[in-house]
Protein backbone atom coordinates (compact mmCIF):
# COMPACT_ATOMS: atom_id res chain seq x y z
CA UNK A 1 0.00 0.00 0.00
CA UNK A 2 2.98 1.97 1.16
CA UNK A 3 4.60 1.69 -2.17
CA UNK A 4 1.78 2.39 -4.30
CA UNK A 5 1.62 5.83 -2.45
CA UNK A 6 4.53 6.16 -2.85
CA UNK A 7 4.44 5.42 -6.20
CA UNK A 8 1.47 8.00 -7.07
CA UNK A 9 3.33 10.42 -5.76
CA UNK A 10 6.61 9.62 -8.13
CA UNK A 11 4.68 10.39 -10.51
CA UNK A 12 2.64 13.44 -10.00
CA UNK A 13 6.02 15.02 -8.82
CA UNK A 14 7.59 13.83 -12.18
CA UNK A 15 4.68 15.57 -13.97
CA UNK A 16 5.20 18.67 -11.98
CA UNK A 17 8.34 18.99 -12.12
CA UNK A 18 8.48 18.72 -16.23
CA UNK A 19 5.05 21.27 -16.08
CA UNK A 20 8.26 23.27 -14.66
CA UNK A 21 10.35 22.61 -17.00
CA UNK A 22 8.20 23.51 -19.57
CA UNK A 23 6.84 26.80 -18.32
CA UNK A 24 10.24 27.67 -17.63
CA UNK A 25 11.91 30.82 -19.29
CA UNK A 26 13.55 29.20 -22.33
CA UNK A 27 16.03 32.15 -23.24
CA UNK A 28 17.91 32.33 -20.13
CA UNK A 29 17.87 34.77 -17.77
CA UNK A 30 20.95 36.01 -18.49
CA UNK A 31 20.11 36.98 -22.13
CA UNK A 32 16.83 38.13 -21.60
CA UNK A 33 18.63 40.32 -19.13
CA UNK A 34 21.13 41.74 -21.76
CA UNK A 35 18.32 42.30 -24.12
CA UNK A 36 16.59 44.82 -21.77
CA UNK A 37 20.09 46.24 -21.15
CA UNK A 38 20.82 46.99 -24.41
CA UNK A 39 17.12 48.30 -25.68
CA UNK A 40 17.26 50.60 -23.02
CA UNK A 41 21.12 51.66 -24.17
CA UNK A 42 19.14 52.47 -27.35
CA UNK A 43 16.93 54.55 -25.98
CA UNK A 44 13.56 52.38 -26.05
CA UNK A 45 11.51 53.43 -23.11
CA UNK A 46 8.74 50.65 -23.84
CA UNK A 47 9.87 46.97 -23.32
CA UNK A 48 8.72 44.23 -22.94
CA UNK A 49 10.24 40.37 -23.96
CA UNK A 50 8.74 37.17 -23.44
CA UNK A 51 11.54 34.78 -23.37
CA UNK A 52 9.31 31.63 -23.31
CA UNK A 53 8.24 32.38 -27.30
CA UNK A 54 10.98 34.34 -27.98
CA UNK A 55 9.03 37.70 -28.78
CA UNK A 56 8.67 41.12 -28.57
CA UNK A 57 6.13 42.52 -27.25
CA UNK A 58 6.78 45.90 -26.91
CA UNK A 59 9.69 48.67 -27.92
CA UNK A 60 9.97 51.82 -28.90
CA UNK A 61 9.51 55.40 -27.47
CA UNK A 62 5.74 55.51 -27.93
CA UNK A 63 2.89 53.11 -27.66
CA UNK A 64 2.06 53.08 -30.83
CA UNK A 65 5.10 51.96 -33.11
CA UNK A 66 6.02 54.32 -35.74
CA UNK A 67 5.15 53.42 -39.15
CA UNK A 68 6.76 51.31 -41.33
CA UNK A 69 8.84 50.13 -38.18
CA UNK A 70 9.70 46.77 -37.90
CA UNK A 71 11.40 44.33 -34.81
CA UNK A 72 11.95 40.71 -34.28
CA UNK A 73 13.95 39.14 -32.51
CA UNK A 74 15.03 35.35 -33.76
CA UNK A 75 15.87 32.46 -31.17
CA UNK A 76 17.62 28.96 -31.84
CA UNK A 77 17.52 25.72 -29.58
CA UNK A 78 20.07 23.95 -28.24
CA UNK A 79 19.64 19.91 -29.07
CA UNK A 80 17.12 20.04 -26.09
CA UNK A 81 14.73 21.95 -27.12
CA UNK A 82 14.93 23.50 -23.79
CA UNK A 83 17.58 26.60 -23.80
CA UNK A 84 17.32 29.03 -26.65
CA UNK A 85 19.62 31.45 -27.38
CA UNK A 86 19.38 34.77 -29.04
CA UNK A 87 20.74 34.90 -32.54
CA UNK A 88 19.28 37.89 -34.38
CA UNK A 89 17.66 41.45 -33.46
CA UNK A 90 16.18 44.05 -36.08
CA UNK A 91 14.76 46.84 -34.51
CA UNK A 92 14.24 49.11 -37.30
CA UNK A 93 12.54 52.31 -37.71
CA UNK A 94 11.57 53.36 -34.04
CA UNK A 95 13.51 56.62 -34.12
CA UNK A 96 15.45 55.15 -31.24
CA UNK A 97 17.38 58.06 -29.76
CA UNK A 98 20.25 56.41 -27.75
CA UNK A 99 23.76 54.67 -28.52
CA UNK A 100 25.06 51.70 -29.92
CA UNK A 101 24.63 49.42 -27.34
CA UNK A 102 28.54 47.97 -26.16
CA UNK A 103 26.40 45.09 -23.94
CA UNK A 104 25.44 43.23 -27.24
CA UNK A 105 28.58 41.22 -26.17
CA UNK A 106 26.43 40.06 -23.47
CA UNK A 107 24.36 37.64 -26.19
CA UNK A 108 27.08 34.83 -26.65
CA UNK A 109 24.99 33.66 -30.01
CA UNK A 110 24.36 36.84 -31.68
CA UNK A 111 24.58 36.52 -35.51
CA UNK A 112 22.96 38.93 -37.05
CA UNK A 113 22.12 42.87 -35.88
CA UNK A 114 19.77 45.38 -37.83
CA UNK A 115 19.42 48.84 -36.19
CA UNK A 116 18.70 50.81 -39.41
CA UNK A 117 16.53 54.16 -39.76
CA UNK A 118 16.98 55.23 -35.90
CA UNK A 119 18.77 58.17 -34.40
CA UNK A 120 21.12 56.61 -32.75
CA UNK A 121 24.75 58.11 -32.19
CA UNK A 122 28.16 58.06 -30.66
CA UNK A 123 30.46 55.65 -32.03
CA UNK A 124 30.79 51.43 -33.50
CA UNK A 125 31.40 49.76 -29.95
CA UNK A 126 35.20 48.24 -29.78
CA UNK A 127 33.82 45.36 -28.11
CA UNK A 128 31.97 44.21 -30.57
CA UNK A 129 34.67 43.15 -32.05
CA UNK A 130 34.83 40.10 -30.09
CA UNK A 131 31.14 38.68 -31.52
CA UNK A 132 30.72 36.41 -34.27
CA UNK A 133 28.68 38.52 -36.08
CA UNK A 134 27.68 37.35 -39.96
CA UNK A 135 25.27 40.37 -40.72
CA UNK A 136 25.57 44.13 -39.29
CA UNK A 137 23.45 46.74 -40.58
CA UNK A 138 22.86 49.99 -38.91
CA UNK A 139 21.84 52.10 -41.81
CA UNK A 140 20.67 55.52 -41.51
CA UNK A 141 21.52 56.74 -37.88
CA UNK A 142 23.22 59.46 -36.95
CA UNK A 143 26.61 57.74 -35.44
CA UNK A 144 30.08 59.11 -36.42
CA UNK A 145 33.46 58.43 -35.31
CA UNK A 146 36.19 56.17 -36.97
CA UNK A 147 35.62 52.66 -38.05
CA UNK A 148 37.15 50.95 -35.17
CA UNK A 149 40.21 48.55 -36.91
CA UNK A 150 39.45 46.08 -34.30
CA UNK A 151 36.53 45.41 -36.56
CA UNK A 152 38.33 43.18 -38.76
CA UNK A 153 38.15 40.39 -36.68
CA UNK A 154 34.50 39.72 -37.86
CA UNK A 155 35.77 37.53 -40.46
CA UNK A 156 32.71 35.77 -41.27
CA UNK A 157 30.60 39.09 -42.07
CA UNK A 158 28.45 38.69 -45.01
CA UNK A 159 27.09 41.77 -44.72
CA UNK A 160 28.29 44.91 -43.28
CA UNK A 161 25.64 48.18 -44.39
CA UNK A 162 26.95 51.45 -42.88
CA UNK A 163 25.44 53.99 -45.51
CA UNK A 164 23.75 57.22 -44.37
CA UNK A 165 25.99 58.05 -41.21
CA UNK A 166 27.99 60.52 -40.43
CA UNK A 167 31.24 58.09 -40.42
CA UNK A 168 34.70 59.61 -40.77
CA UNK A 169 38.59 58.36 -41.03
CA UNK A 170 39.05 55.97 -43.77
CA UNK A 171 38.52 52.05 -43.91
CA UNK A 172 40.31 50.45 -41.59
CA UNK A 173 43.08 48.44 -43.08
CA UNK A 174 42.18 45.62 -41.15
CA UNK A 175 38.65 45.28 -43.55
CA UNK A 176 41.13 43.43 -46.01
CA UNK A 177 40.55 40.66 -43.91
CA UNK A 178 36.91 40.49 -44.68
CA UNK A 179 36.40 38.13 -47.43
CA UNK A 180 33.39 36.45 -46.72
CA UNK A 181 31.47 39.98 -47.22
CA UNK A 182 28.87 39.82 -49.96
CA UNK A 183 26.88 43.25 -48.98
CA UNK A 184 28.66 46.30 -48.43
CA UNK A 185 27.21 49.61 -48.06
CA UNK A 186 29.37 52.72 -46.85
CA UNK A 187 27.64 55.24 -48.91
CA UNK A 188 26.54 58.80 -47.67
CA UNK A 189 29.63 59.45 -44.98
CA UNK A 190 31.96 61.55 -44.08
CA UNK A 191 34.92 58.92 -44.66
CA UNK A 192 38.19 60.96 -45.86
CA UNK A 193 41.25 58.82 -47.55
CA UNK A 194 41.55 57.15 -50.80
CA UNK A 195 39.34 53.64 -51.76
CA UNK A 196 41.92 51.53 -50.76
CA UNK A 197 43.48 48.86 -53.06
CA UNK A 198 42.16 46.13 -50.90
CA UNK A 199 39.04 46.17 -52.00
CA UNK A 200 39.78 43.91 -54.30
CA UNK A 201 40.20 41.07 -51.67
CA UNK A 202 36.30 41.06 -51.15
CA UNK A 203 36.09 38.53 -53.97
CA UNK A 204 32.38 37.16 -52.70
CA UNK A 205 31.28 40.75 -53.27
CA UNK A 206 27.48 40.49 -55.05
CA UNK A 207 26.65 44.04 -53.87
CA UNK A 208 28.98 47.43 -53.12
CA UNK A 209 27.49 50.79 -53.10
CA UNK A 210 29.96 53.59 -52.23
CA UNK A 211 28.16 56.82 -53.45
CA UNK A 212 28.79 59.90 -51.79
CA UNK A 213 30.81 58.10 -49.17
CA UNK A 214 33.40 60.93 -48.52
CA UNK A 215 36.61 58.17 -49.94
CA UNK A 216 38.59 59.81 -52.92
CA UNK A 217 39.83 58.52 -56.10
CA UNK A 218 40.97 57.21 -58.29
CA UNK A 219 38.86 53.79 -58.21
CA UNK A 220 41.57 50.71 -58.72
CA UNK A 221 42.58 50.67 -62.23
CA UNK A 222 40.90 46.64 -62.79
CA UNK A 223 37.68 45.84 -60.47
CA UNK A 224 38.59 42.16 -62.34
CA UNK A 225 38.79 40.36 -58.81
CA UNK A 226 35.25 41.15 -58.07
CA UNK A 227 33.87 39.17 -60.66
CA UNK A 228 30.37 38.36 -58.65
CA UNK A 229 29.40 41.87 -58.46
CA UNK A 230 25.28 42.28 -59.21
CA UNK A 231 25.31 45.95 -58.49
CA UNK A 232 27.79 48.84 -58.46
CA UNK A 233 27.28 52.50 -57.43
CA UNK A 234 30.54 54.81 -57.28
CA UNK A 235 30.05 58.04 -57.07
CA UNK A 236 31.38 61.80 -55.96
CA UNK A 237 34.68 61.17 -55.86
CA UNK A 238 36.98 63.59 -55.65
CA UNK A 239 40.05 62.64 -57.47
CA UNK A 240 42.85 62.66 -60.48
CA UNK A 241 41.24 62.37 -63.88
CA UNK A 242 41.25 58.45 -64.74
CA UNK A 243 39.92 55.87 -67.01
CA UNK A 244 37.28 53.75 -66.95
CA UNK A 245 38.05 51.01 -64.77
CA UNK A 246 38.32 47.81 -66.11
CA UNK A 247 34.75 45.63 -65.52
CA UNK A 248 35.43 42.80 -68.08
CA UNK A 249 35.13 39.81 -65.79
CA UNK A 250 31.62 41.30 -63.96
CA UNK A 251 29.63 39.05 -66.27
CA UNK A 252 26.93 39.36 -63.98
CA UNK A 253 26.20 43.12 -63.48
CA UNK A 254 22.97 44.40 -62.89
CA UNK A 255 23.16 47.45 -61.88
CA UNK A 256 26.50 49.91 -62.52
CA UNK A 257 26.60 53.34 -61.76
CA UNK A 258 29.96 55.53 -61.56
CA UNK A 259 29.00 59.38 -61.68
CA UNK A 260 30.81 62.12 -60.98
CA UNK A 261 33.93 60.26 -60.52
CA UNK A 262 36.45 62.28 -62.67
CA UNK A 263 36.31 59.37 -65.48
CA UNK A 264 37.21 60.36 -68.89
CA UNK A 265 37.94 58.42 -71.93
CA UNK A 266 35.47 56.11 -73.80
CA UNK A 267 33.04 53.21 -72.09
CA UNK A 268 34.18 50.17 -72.95
CA UNK A 269 32.50 47.97 -76.02
CA UNK A 270 32.32 45.01 -73.58
CA UNK A 271 30.06 47.29 -70.87
CA UNK A 272 27.10 46.76 -73.66
CA UNK A 273 27.78 43.28 -74.33
CA UNK A 274 26.36 42.88 -70.33
CA UNK A 275 23.23 40.78 -70.67
CA UNK A 276 22.20 41.35 -68.13
CA UNK A 277 22.95 45.18 -67.34
CA UNK A 278 19.37 47.60 -66.34
CA UNK A 279 21.07 50.87 -65.22
CA UNK A 280 24.43 52.38 -66.09
C1 LIG B 1 24.04 61.69 -28.60
O1 LIG B 1 22.74 62.22 -28.32
C2 LIG B 1 22.59 62.66 -27.00
C3 LIG B 1 21.14 63.03 -26.78
O2 LIG B 1 20.50 63.38 -27.96
C4 LIG B 1 23.53 63.82 -26.74
O3 LIG B 1 23.41 64.27 -25.41
C5 LIG B 1 24.96 63.35 -27.00
O4 LIG B 1 25.85 64.43 -26.87
C6 LIG B 1 25.08 62.76 -28.38
N1 LIG B 1 26.42 62.18 -28.53
C7 LIG B 1 27.17 62.35 -29.61
C8 LIG B 1 28.49 61.67 -29.61
O5 LIG B 1 26.80 62.98 -30.58
C1 LIG C 1 33.51 32.02 -38.00
O1 LIG C 1 32.75 30.86 -38.33
C2 LIG C 1 33.36 29.65 -37.93
C3 LIG C 1 32.52 28.52 -38.47
O2 LIG C 1 31.17 28.72 -38.25
C4 LIG C 1 33.49 29.62 -36.41
O3 LIG C 1 34.12 28.44 -36.00
C5 LIG C 1 34.31 30.84 -35.97
O4 LIG C 1 34.38 30.88 -34.56
C6 LIG C 1 33.71 32.11 -36.50
N1 LIG C 1 34.56 33.24 -36.16
C7 LIG C 1 34.10 34.48 -35.99
C8 LIG C 1 35.07 35.51 -35.55
O5 LIG C 1 32.94 34.78 -36.21
C1 LIG D 1 34.06 32.46 -44.49
O1 LIG D 1 35.01 32.06 -45.44
C2 LIG D 1 35.72 30.90 -45.10
C3 LIG D 1 36.81 30.71 -46.13
O2 LIG D 1 36.42 31.15 -47.38
C4 LIG D 1 34.75 29.73 -45.03
O3 LIG D 1 35.42 28.57 -44.65
C5 LIG D 1 33.70 30.07 -44.00
O4 LIG D 1 32.73 29.04 -43.96
C6 LIG D 1 33.03 31.37 -44.31
N1 LIG D 1 32.12 31.72 -43.25
C7 LIG D 1 30.88 32.03 -43.51
C8 LIG D 1 30.03 32.37 -42.33
O5 LIG D 1 30.42 32.05 -44.63
C1 LIG E 1 39.89 63.18 -41.94
O1 LIG E 1 39.14 62.80 -40.79
C2 LIG E 1 39.76 63.11 -39.57
C3 LIG E 1 38.87 62.57 -38.48
O2 LIG E 1 38.85 61.18 -38.54
C4 LIG E 1 39.97 64.59 -39.45
O3 LIG E 1 40.61 64.86 -38.24
C5 LIG E 1 40.79 65.06 -40.63
O4 LIG E 1 40.90 66.48 -40.57
C6 LIG E 1 40.15 64.67 -41.93
N1 LIG E 1 41.03 65.03 -43.02
C7 LIG E 1 40.59 65.65 -44.10
C8 LIG E 1 41.60 65.90 -45.14
O5 LIG E 1 39.43 66.00 -44.25
C1 LIG F 1 39.75 65.60 -62.01
O1 LIG F 1 41.08 65.36 -62.41
C2 LIG F 1 41.83 66.52 -62.77
C3 LIG F 1 43.18 66.08 -63.31
O2 LIG F 1 43.83 65.21 -62.42
C4 LIG F 1 41.95 67.44 -61.54
O3 LIG F 1 42.65 68.62 -61.88
C5 LIG F 1 40.55 67.77 -61.02
O4 LIG F 1 40.66 68.54 -59.82
C6 LIG F 1 39.77 66.50 -60.77
N1 LIG F 1 38.40 66.82 -60.40
C7 LIG F 1 37.83 66.38 -59.28
C8 LIG F 1 36.41 66.78 -59.07
O5 LIG F 1 38.40 65.67 -58.48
Amino acid sequence: MVTKKLFVFWIIAMVCFSLLRYSESKVPEEEVDALEEITTAMGSTYWKFIGDSCEIEMVGVTLVPPKNSEHEISCECEADGIVCHVVRIAIKGYNLPGILPPQLVKLPYLREIDFAYNYLNGTIPIEWASMKLTSMSLEANQFSGSVPPELGNLVNLTTLMLSSNQLTGNLPVTFSLLKNLTDLRINDNNFNGTIPGFILNWEQLSRLEMHASGLTGPIPVSLSPLRNLLVLRISDINGPSQDFPVLRDMKGLVTLVLRSCNISGEIPDYIWAMKNLEML
